[in-house]
């Protein structure tokens, strides 16, 4: 049986477009008929690797969990959570970062991009985020995973992450496929 696991940043930089390209496709694998465990959580923890005003954080996670609800995410047969809720998620992530390379981390091209954008230095967290996503999709030995295009070197890191530490130790974690959504449809006239 496939498990599938995927999240959203609560944070305003994302776009409506952001929002519905992926909770759509989030919607149609929930309804596809297959028989399936699905996981979709509010990525807090990855939002906190950037600077945020505490308020506008607790009211964007209130959001995206409503977004989620009005595109058609049922509670009752997907589970949806907030990912600071599940300590494990941190935890998990410290113990794959003591098998990742920090060089491995520094070549992430999306570190590199969020790197140039802060002006009052970068958090270890920004580098180390990708161990977090990592953290997410193999604490719940996911055979599959819904991300954007954007994501996918992430997914990579994953796979790698997971075939290090079966290599190293012993055979614990699945080694999970991308859903990759070539090209997410955008309502009209907003940028993705
Ligand atoms: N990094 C993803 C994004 O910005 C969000 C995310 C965090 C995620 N953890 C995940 C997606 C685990 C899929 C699986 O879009």
């Amino acid at each position: 049986m496939k498990t599938i696991v995927s999240g959203v940043q609560p944070s305003g930089t994302l776009t409506l477009g952001n929002y519905l390209g992926a909770i759509k496709n989030f919607v149609d694998l929930q309804n596809n008929g297959e028989e399936k465990e699905l996981f979709v959580f509010i990525a807090d923890l990855h939002a906190i690797t950037v600077p945020q005003e505490p308020a506008k954080l607790r009211n964007s996670i209130k959001s995206l969990a409503a977004l989620y609800i009005a595109c058609g995410l049922d509670p009752n047969v997907t589970t949806l959570f907030i990912q600071s809720e599940v300590r494990e998620h941190a935890e998990m992530s410290y113990l794959l970062q003591t098998i990742t390379y920090i060089g491995e981390l520094e070549r992430m091209t999306q570190y590199k991009d969020k790197m140039k954008k802060q002006e009052n230095g970068v958090s270890s967290a920004l580098l180390t985020y990708p161990v977090l996503m990592a953290a997410d999709i193999l604490l719940y030995n996911s055979t599959h995973v819904p991300v954007g295009e954007d994501q996918k070197q992430h997914l990579e890191l994953t796979r790698n992450l997971a075939e290090r530490f079966n290599n190293r130790y012993s055979d614990t974690f699945n080694v999970p496929e991308p859903i990759i959504k070539k090209n997410p449809q955008k309502p009209p006239s907003l940028p993705l």
